[in-house]
C-alpha cells in the first residue's frame, strides 16, 4: 500500500487534538481527511485548523469512501457504538481506552471486527513506550522463569478529572476504568497475558469532590454539569489460571504519597519493574539489580504507528479487541465484586 492511509477521527475533544492528530501528522503515509463530534462547533474548529473536513452525523463520517480508518476518542459511552459503525462501514478502528462501558460491548465491537475483516486496534498506549517494549521482549524470552504475582497501581493523591469522567452514565466509572485500565492492561501485558480467573475488590468514594488548592487536574473540554458519581480509589487482587495473582491500587484523590505507574513482575528467576525499569535477580549467587537502558520513546508516536503499519499489513496488532475485552472483563469484575461483596469468577 504506497498511497497514504486516510484517518477521520470521532470525537475531537482533548485526547484527539493533543495526542492522535499530532501523533498522525508526525507520520509521513497519513492523510486527515474529516471529523465528526456530537459537538458540531467544535468538529468545524478542529476540521478547519487541520485541513479536515468536519461531518454532521456518525452515519455521514463513516459512510466517506475516502477513509481507510478512524480514531475513536469520544467520552466512554461512545466507542462501541462509533466502533461498531466504524467497522461496518469498512474502515480500521484504534479505538481509546478503555474499550467501551462492560464486556458485552466488547463481544458486539468485536463480532462487528470480525465480519468487517477490517482491524480493531485499542489504544492501550503504554504497551508502546520504551520501557514496556524491554520488559516485554525480556517475558517472551524467558528471563523471568514462570512469572507468578504482580503489583500494578497508580496513585494520585488530588488529580480527578474535571469533566464527564465522574459522570457514571458517559465514563461508565472513576480511576478503575480511567486509569486502572492503563497500569492493569501494562501489567497484565508484562506478565505474558495470563488467563485471567477471579477478582475481589473494593471501591471507594471517600475523597469525592474536593476543593484542594494548588493542585492540577487534567480537564475533559467540556465541565458543565459537573457530578461525582464514581469511586476515587479502589483495590483488590485479581488471579489468573496456574495460582498467578495481581494486586492492584488505583486512585484519583487519597490521603497518601503521589505514586506514578507502577507495574512490577515477580518470576520464579526474576523479577521486573516498570519505572523504574529495572531488573531483580541473582548473579553468582548474589541478589543482583540492573537498570534497563531502555531509552524514552513517544508512546503515542508508537502507538499510531503501530496502528498505520497495521492497516499497510506490515505488522501484527499488539493491542486487539480480544485483549480489550479481557481487560474490560477485569474492570467490570472489580465494580461487581465490590458492589456484590464476594470474589467474582470471570
Ligand atoms: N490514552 C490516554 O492516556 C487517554 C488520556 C485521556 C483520555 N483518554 C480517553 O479518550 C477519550 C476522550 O477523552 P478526552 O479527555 O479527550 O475527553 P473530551 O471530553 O475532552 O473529548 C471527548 C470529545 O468527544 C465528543 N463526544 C462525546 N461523545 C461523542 C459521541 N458519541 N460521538 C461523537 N463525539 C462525541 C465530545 O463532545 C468531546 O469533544 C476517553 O475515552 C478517555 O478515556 C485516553
Amino acid at each position: 500500500m504506497d498511497k497514504k492511509v486516510r484517518i477521520g477521527l470521532i470525537g475531537v475533544g482533548n485526547i484527539a487534538q493533543n495526542a492522535h492528530i499530532p501523533a498522525y501528522l508526525k507520520q509521513k503515509d497519513v492523510e486527515l481527511v474529516a471529523c465528526y463530534d456530537i459537538k458540531a462547533e467544535r468538529a468545524k474548529e478542529v476540521a478547519a485548523k487541520y485541513g479536515m473536513t468536519a461531518e454532521d452525523s456518525l452515519e455521514a463520517l463513516v459512510a466517506r469512501d475516502d477513509l481507510d480508518a478512524v480514531s475513536v476518542c469520544t467520552w466512554n459511552n461512545g466507542h462501541a457504538q462509533a466502533t461498531i459503525a466504524a467497522l461496518k462501514a469498512g474502515k480500521h478502528v484504534l479505538c481509546e481506552k478503555p474499550m467501551a462501558m462492560n464486556p458485552a460491548e466488547c463481544e458486539a465491537m468485536i463480532a462487528a471486527q470480525k465480519e468487517s475483516g477490517k482491524l480493531l486496534m485499542m489504544g492501550f498506549v503504554y504497551r508502546f513506550s520504551a520501557s514496556a517494549k524491554a520488559i516485554k521482549a525480556m517475558t517472551d524470552e524467558g528471563r523471568f522463569g514462570n512469572i507468578y504475582h504482580a503489583r500494578a497501581g497508580i496513585l494520585r493523591r488530588r488529580g480527578t478529572p474535571l469533566g464527564w469522567f465522574t459522570d457514571l452514565s458517559k465514563s461508565g466509572g472513576g480511576p478503575v476504568i480511567d486509569i486502572g485500565v492503563h497500569v492493569i492492561d501494562l501489567t497484565w501485558y508484562l506478565m505474558g497475558k495470563p488467563k485471567p480467573v477471579s477478582v475481589c475488590a473494593q471501591v471507594h468514594n471517600r475523597i469525592g469532590d474536593y476543593k484542594t488548592k494548588g493542585v492540577s487536574r487534567w480537564e475533559a473540554l467540556d465541565k458543565d454539569n459537573l457530578v461525582f458519581e464514581t469511586e476515587d480509589s479502589a483495590a483488590g487482587i485479581v488471579k489468573f489460571e496456574n495460582d498467578v495473582s495481581m494486586i492492584f491500587e488505583v486512585s484519583w484523590a487519597i490521603n497518601g504519597q503521589e505514586e506514578g505507574v507502577t507495574a512490577k513482575i515477580y518470576g520464579d528467576k526474576a523479577g521486573a519493574s516498570y519505572n523504574p525499569c529495572k531488573i531483580y535477580g541473582e548473579e553468582a549467587g548474589y541478589l543482583s539489580d540492573n537498570d534497563i537502558n531502555a531509552g524514552r520513546e513517544d508512546n503515542f508516536y508508537n502507538e499510531i504507528r503501530h496502528f498505520i503499519d497495521c492497516i499497510k499489513g506490515d505488522a501484527q496488532c499488539i493491542a486487539t479487541g480480544e485483549d480489550g475485552l479481557v481487560v474490560q472483563k477485569i474492570l467490570n469484575g472489580i465494580y461487581q465484586s465490590s458492589a456484590e461483596k464476594r470474589e467474582i469468577i470471570l
